[in-house]
């Protein structure tokens, strides 16, 4: 066997298939079309130590010499196989009686994006246990500083950062879905890495329910990255013939920086999961009316969503027998006939009579204790319903509720023309079996796509609980967090948006005062946050002011004019030394147009705040930059000359070197910024 170096777009993966065992010998930067000798990769022999050169395998175990955390608990395996063909290498590994194989699966994107799987499959005549199947990556000693996320409700994807030192940190969850302290990504790069500079390696795994993710340094040497399913003993039996399949591993490399992660994920999921543009501008009802469904009430707010310019009023939740508040009736998915006597299509008349198209908001994989459907089916919740309820439901066990949950949806969807899903999701499982259910929710919405290609579909779980890429092979839109709060927002959608390109993700612009944090934002920095990703509205449009709709129209209006650059582009973000101070954008493939956001979190660190230098554009290209959107307020004697004169000309390596001039803004201000060819 041979050696196979995969490679894209500056990224090396090589793999050494020669011997008892497949080896990745270096996944980095490009090594180039000649590769070291054959001996080159192989290290010393330490006092202390296993007699033979140590040399982490695909699978690393007890049995090659390796005491970090292994990639399958159950060993040893031979190499068997391997081949390559187009940037994927596939290698077979058996067991010495031949009757466990695993073949790992690693393919090379044309961004430089590398997927790695593995399958095992029972060749033997008696039952094979699985007791865990990992994915693992080497890291040079150079990768010395960890990010990764935590969170909680509203408050997803709250960096983390930390130093690699010898062990393992490691990120569990056990939620039955990814939670809102995912981990999300494990990202492992060179100390003091930025937005914009350092050499990064980072791992996702693409998958909704349980599982690891980690990152060891071991006193040998080693440096890995590693992710899997966290499986629960004998979770993953497998009869003669049956192979169980890994989530798919996810892993990138940058020398740029987390910018340049999104460099290479962006433009591969877009290839890889489309989206459909145009997104529609979203008007979902649930900030503006919760559970007080009233055909009157929702008709002016249809008027009033398409008198502003929205495309798609959503229904959220309240419309199904008996929902009159949260504690009831999940299951029972049939409209409720006393709100809506003749069902949904006056509303729906009155949503497409005023040119917008209709969604409506489902939790399929909950049961409430009193709905009709728990009475009849009581063997339908999961684990038998033991344990707490959460929000005052349990979950279905989708491996019996299956053909229920088509019918009733297909049901629906026949019926009425419905364009968009709300999938919501608003609890953790609490049972050792999540993979069954997470791959029961999979089947569920592979049958209902293949019925219903056309209806998109949002994955939300108590907001951002259930963002992957998993599950973004089914979907077409996460709802990013419950909080419309603008500050909190710029952080989640910063991070979020480190992996999940904007178009995916939900944003939409709250009241006044937010819902959920009671502060109170101007209109102007709401307006901003929620531009640039999947736009939408989530407050009662009837009760804002003649001039709030008038700049939410005209708002509408430039999101419109720009979602085509701000759905394909870059995402930039620049590092700053303030974090008072935001700044972030889009700039277009081509680099000929661009839009920045430049947000203040909070007051200055000093009364002239740094130049807005701008990133990501050609440096050679003459630029016209003017300012867009609702003014910020500003706190100053006298404004900077460009933006006095409203717009200035400048090369893009004047702009992203010396930048321009900041206005003093105000804390919670948010100055929009339109770069056009000169
Ligand atoms: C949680 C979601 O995140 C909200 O947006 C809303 O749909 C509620 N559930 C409805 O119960």
């Amino acid at each position: 066997m041979t050696v196979f170096h995969l490679r894209a777009a500056g990224v090396s993966l090589v793999l050494d298939t020669r011997g008892t065992a497949a080896r990745i010998l270096h996944w980095g930067p490009d090594l180039g079309d000649h590769l070291p000798a054959e001996d080159h990769f192989v290290p010393a022999v330490p006092p202390s130590s296993i007699d033979v050169p140590l040399r982490l395998s695909l699978l690393p175990s007890l049995e090659e010499g390796w005491t970090g955390r292994p990639a399958l608990s159950a060993g040893p395996l031979r190499l068997i196989d391997a081949h390559a063909s187009e940037n994927t290498a596939f290698v077979r590994h058996s067991s010495p009686d031949s009757t466990q194989e695993v073949t790992t699966e690693l393919g090379m994107s044309a961004e430089g994006v590398l997927r790695l799987r593995h399958r095992a499959t029972n060749r033997g005549d008696a039952e094979l246990t699985v007791p865990g199947l990992d994915m693992l990556l080497p890291i040079p000693d150079s990768a010395a500083e960890l990010l990764d996320f935590t969170g909680l409700w509203s408050h997803e994807r709250l960096p983390q950062r930390a130093p690699l030192r010898h062990g393992v940190w490691s990120r569990e969850s056990r939620h039955g879905r990814p939670g809102h302290d995912d981990a999300f990504l494990m990202i492992a790069g060179e100390p003091g890495f930025g937005f914009r500079a350092g050499r990064v390696w980072a791992v996702h795994l693409a998958w909704s329910g349980d599982k690891r993710i980690w990152a060891e340094r071991s006193a040998l040497g080693y440096g890995v990255l590693g992710a899997g399913e966290l499986l629960s003993p004998g979770e993953i039996r497998l009869a003669p013939g049956e192979s169980y399949a890994t989530p798919w591993l996810v892993a990138v490399f940058s020398d740029a920086g987390l910018d340049g992660l999104s460099d290479r994920l962006h433009p591969w999921i877009r290839a890889h999961s489309p989206a459909r543009l145009p997104r529609p501008v979203v008007l979902n009802t649930w900030e503006a009316v919760y559970f007080d469904h009233d055909l009157g009430v929702l008709s002016d707010l249809v008027d009033a969503a398409a008198s502003v310019g929205a495309e798609r009023f959503v229904l959220d939740d309240g419309w199904f027998a008996g929902r009159r508040d949260d504690r009831r009736a999940l299951g029972d998915w049939f409209v409720d006939a006393e709100v809506w006597p003749d069902g949904l299509h006056p509303l729906i008349a009155r949503v497409e009579k005023a040119g917008m198209d209709f969604g409506l908001w489902v939790e399929p994989e909950m049961i409430s204790p009193d709905s009709a459907l728990a009475a009849a089916h009581p063997d339908w919740i999961l684990d038998g319903g033991t344990g707490p309820t959460w929000r005052r439901q349990r979950a279905l066990d989708l491996t019996k509720a299956h053909d229920y949950l088509l019918d009733r949806l297909s049901a629906l969807l026949t019926e009425y023309p419905i364009a968009f899903l709300k999938w919501d999701h608003n609890r953790d499982l609490l049972t050792p079996h999540s993979g069954r259910q997470t791959r029961a929710l999979y089947r569920l919405l592979t049958s209902l796509r293949a019925r219903f290609p056309h209806v998109e579909i949002e994955s939300c779980a108590s907001g951002g609980a259930r963002i992957d890429l998993g599950i973004l092979e089914l979907v077409d839109r996460f709802w990013t967090s419950d909080t419309n709060d603008p500050l909190d927002r710029q952080s989640i959608q910063r991070w979020t948006g480190v992996l999940i390109p904007p178009e995916y993700l939900g944003g939409h612009l709250g009241a006044a005062t937010a819902h959920v944090t009671g502060r109170t934002s101007a209109l102007g920095l709401r307006l901003a946050t929620a531009l640039f990703g999947s736009a939408g509205i989530e407050w009662n449009l009837t009760a804002a002011s003649e001039s709030e709709r008038l700049d939410i129209a005209a708002w509408i209006t430039e999101h419109k004019r720009l979602r085509p650059l701000l759905h394909t582009g870059r995402v930039v973000r620049a590092d700053s030394p303030d974090p008072a101070h935001l700044l972030h954008g889009v700039v277009a493939q081509d680099r000929t147009h661009a839009v920045f956001a430049l947000v203040t979190l909070g007051a200055p660190r000093a009364a002239l705040p740094p130049p807005i230098r701008l990133p990501g554009l050609d440096p050679d290209r003459l630029y016209t930059v003017r300012p867009i959107g609702v003014p910020p307020r500003t706190l100053q004697d006298a404004p900077p000359p460009w933006l006095a004169a409203g717009s200035a000309t400048l090369t893009g390596r004047v702009l992203a070197e010396v930048g321009l001039p900041a206005p003093l803004l105000t804390p919670e201000q948010a100055l929009l910024i339109e770069v056009s060819p000169h």
